[in-house]
C-alpha cells in the first residue's frame, strides 16, 4: 500500500459482489461471485468486497473461496461492528494474499437514536473496540461511518479520529440513502480531512448511492476534495437505486484529464466485457441509454452526426468504443466455424472458458448455427451465459411442444428434468406463453407469480433469436430470469426454468442485507 491523501492514485474499491447483491433479485451463488472476483482482478480492481461472511454461510464460503483464490487484488470482508462478526470475517479471508476487514457503524443521530439506541459516546466506544479487534488480525482495516452524510459532521471527526487511533487504515464516508447533493457532500469531506488530526494516518474514501441520480456525482466531488478511495460497482447495480458505477467514475478520470489529474489502475479496455459478464451473471439488464456501458452509448442516430462522425469520430465521440473494449469484430461465426475459432472470439470478447466450457458452449455454438446463418457477440453471449454461467440447476427444460394459432386453443407438452428426474405435463392457456409457464408451474409443484415479463431480439435480423427476461416472485423473494433462443416460446420456458432455478437457491440461501440484520 503506502498510498496517501496528497497521492493523485484513486483507488478503486469494488462492491459488486456485497452491495451490488443487494440489488433486488441480483442474487449470485459461490461459482458465479468467484468468476465475476476472477474478472474483477484481470479489470484491475484494487480492493474487492467480496461478501459479509456473518450473514450466512453461503457468503462465508463464497467469501472464502474468492479470497483463496485472488493473488494481486485485496479481499475485503464487510462486518458489524459486533465480535462475532469479526472473527468470521476474518475466518474467511485469513488465507488471502491481501485481507482487508471492512466494519461499519451508524453516526447519524437518527441511525443511532432509533436504530442502534446508543448515544455518541456508546457509538465511539464501539468503533475504537472492533476496529482494534480486527487491527489485531490485520494492518489492514477499513471503517465505515454509516449515513456519514447526515451525521453531525463534527460527530464525524472524533468517530473518524479514534478510528484511526484504533488501527483503521482506511475510513469510509458514506451517503447511504443517496441524500448528498454534490456542492454539500464536496464541502462535507474536505471539513473531515481538515478536522480529524490524524487523517494523514489513513486513506479518505467514499461510498455513495443513487438514490437522486447523483451518486457518481457526488463521488467525483469527493475525489476533488481529496478523497483516494472510492467504491463503486459494476453497471452501479446495488440497494434500491444502486451505487456509483465503477464505469461512469473510470472513464470520467480517462476522458477528463484536464480536470481530473487522478488516475487509477483499471484496464479500460475490460469495462465491457464485465459489465457484460455482471448483466449475464445477475440477470440486471443494462438499460439501452446508460453511460458508457449501455447499447446505444455509441450508437448515433441523427444524421448530422452521422456525418460528423465519417468527417473525423472526435465530433460528436468523447470516448472510442474500444477504450472500453466494445469488440470491433462483432462478426460473426457460421456454420462452418472450428472451435479454434469461437475460442478466439470468446477471447476477445473477455470471456476465459476452461477446455470442458468451451466444450459445452461449441456443441450449444453448433445447434444454433444449424437455425441461424451468422452467429453475433450477442448470441454466443447468450451461449456462454447458459452453457457455463448458470447456477447448478434445479430445473432443466428437456422438451417443449406447443399448439397454438388464431383458430386453437393454445396448449403446452413440456418435460423438465428435475433433478435430472425427467417429468412430464401438459396444459393450456389463454396464449402460448400463459400455456408454457402453467405447464412448467404444475411440473415443478411451483407457485412462484409473474411480476414483469420483457423480450427482446439479442439482434437484427427475423432470424435473430429472442432474449426474455422475467421478474418471478414467491414469499416474497424476487428472483430474475433470462433466456434466449430463436423460437420465442422456447426463450419464455428458459427464462421462466432460469428464474425458477434462482428462486430455488434463493430460498435456500437468502440474500441478508446489511440494514436488515
Ligand atoms: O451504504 C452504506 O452505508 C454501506 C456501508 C456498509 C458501507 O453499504
Ligand atoms: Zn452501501
Amino acid at each position: 500500500m503506502g498510498q496517501t491523501n496528497q497521492d493523485n492514485r484513486i483507488i478503486i474499491f469494488d462492491t459488486t459482489l456485497r452491495d451490488g447483491e443487494q440489488s433486488p433479485g441480483a442474487s449470485m451463488n459461490k461459482a458465479e461471485k468467484l468468476r465475476i472476483a476472477t474478472q474483477l482482478e484481470k479489470l484491475g480492481v484494487d480492493v474487492i468486497e467480496a461478501g459479509f461472511p456473518a450473514a450466512s454461510d453461503d457468503d462465508f464460503l463464497a467469501v472464502k473461496t474468492i479470497a483463496e483464490t485472488l493473488k494481486d487484488t485485496q479481499v475485503a470482508a464487510l462486518c458489524r461492528t459486533a465480535e462475532s462478526d469479526i472473527n468470521r470475517g476474518w475466518e474467511a479471508i485469513k488465507n488471502a494474499a491481501h485481507p482487508r476487514i471492512h466494519t461499519f457503524l451508524a453516526t447519524s443521530d437518527l441511525h443511532m437514536e432509533y436504530k442502534l439506541k446508543m448515544n455518541q459516546e456508546q457509538v465511539i466506544e464501539q468503533t475504537i473496540k472492533s476496529v482494534r479487534q480486527a487491527a489485531s488480525f490485520t494492518d489492514n482495516v477499513e471503517f465505515s461511518a454509516e449515513d456519514g452524510s447526515r451525521s453531525d459532521p463534527d460527530f464525524l471527526c472524533k468517530v473518524f479520529e479514534a478510528a484511526i487511533d484504533a488501527g483503521a487504515t482506511t475510513i469510509n464516508l458514506p451517503d447511504t440513502v443517496g441524500y448528498a447533493i454534490p456542492a454539500e457532500f464536496s464541502e462535507l469531506v474536505t471539513y473531515v480531512m481538515k478536522n480529524t488530526p490524524n487523517m494523514d494516518k489513513a486513506i479518505f474514501s467514499v461510498h455513495c448511492h443513487n438514490d437522486l441520480g447523483l451518486a457518481t456525482s457526488n463521488t467525483l466531488s469527493a475525489i476533488a476534495a481529496g478523497a483516494r478511495q472510492v467504491e463503486v460497482t459494476i453497471n452501479g447495480i446495488g440497494e434500491r437505486a444502486g451505487n456509483t458505477s465503477l464505469e461512469e467514475i473510470v472513464m470520467t478520470l480517462a476522458t477528463r484529464p484536464n480536470f481530473f489529474p487522478q488516475t487509477c489502475a483499471i484496464d479500460t479496455t475490460k469495462l465491457y466485457p464485465a459489465s457484460r459478464l455482471v448483466s449475464m451473471i445477475t440477470g440486471i439488464i443494462v438499460q439501452p441509454n446508460r453511460a458508457i456501458v449501455g447499447a446505444n452509448a455509441f450508437a448515433h442516430e441523427a444524421g448530422i452526426h452521422q456525418d460528423g462522425i465519417l468527417k473525423n469520430p472526435m465530433t460528436y465521440e468523447i470516448m472510442k468504443p474500444e477504450t472500453i473494449g466494445l469488440s470491433k469484430n462483432n462478426l460473426v461465426l457460421g456454420k462452418h466455424s472450428g472451435k479454434h475459432a469461437l475460442k478466439n472470439h470468446v477471447e476477445e470478447m473477455g470471456y476465459t472458458l476452461s477446455d470442458e466450457e468451451l466444450k459445452v458452449v461449441f456443441e450449444k455454438f453448433k445447434r444454433l448455427a444449424d437455425k441461424k446463418k451468422t452467429i453475433m457477440d450477442e448470441d454466443i453471449e447468450a451461449l456462454v451465459n447458459e452453457g457455463v454461467l448458470r447456477s447448478s440447476d434445479v430445473f432443466s427444460l428437456e422438451y417443449i411442444n406447443v399448439v397454438c394459432g388464431n383458430t386453437i386453443y393454445p396448449t403446452a407438452s413440456i418435460e423438465i428434468n428435475i433433478n435430472n428426474r425427467p417429468v412430464k405435463g401438459a396444459t393450456d392457456g389463454n396464449g402460448p406463453i400463459d400455456a408454457v409457464f402453467n405447464a412448467i408451474s404444475n411440473i415443478t409443484g411451483t407457485k412462484s407469480e409473474l411480476l414483469r415479463f420483457s423480450i427482446n431480439a439479442l439482434t437484427s435480423g427475423t432470424d435473430a433469436q429472442g432474449e426474455v427476461t422475467v421478474r418471478l416472485q414467491e414469499d416474497g423473494i424476487i428472483a430474475l430470469g433470462r433466456g434466449a433462443d430463436p423460437d420465442i416460446i422456447t426463450a419464455s420456458a428458459l427464462a421462466y426454468i432460469n428464474g425458477l432455478n434462482r428462486l430455488e437457491y434463493l430460498k435456500e440461501n437468502p440474500v441478508i442485507k446489511v440494514e436488515s440484520i
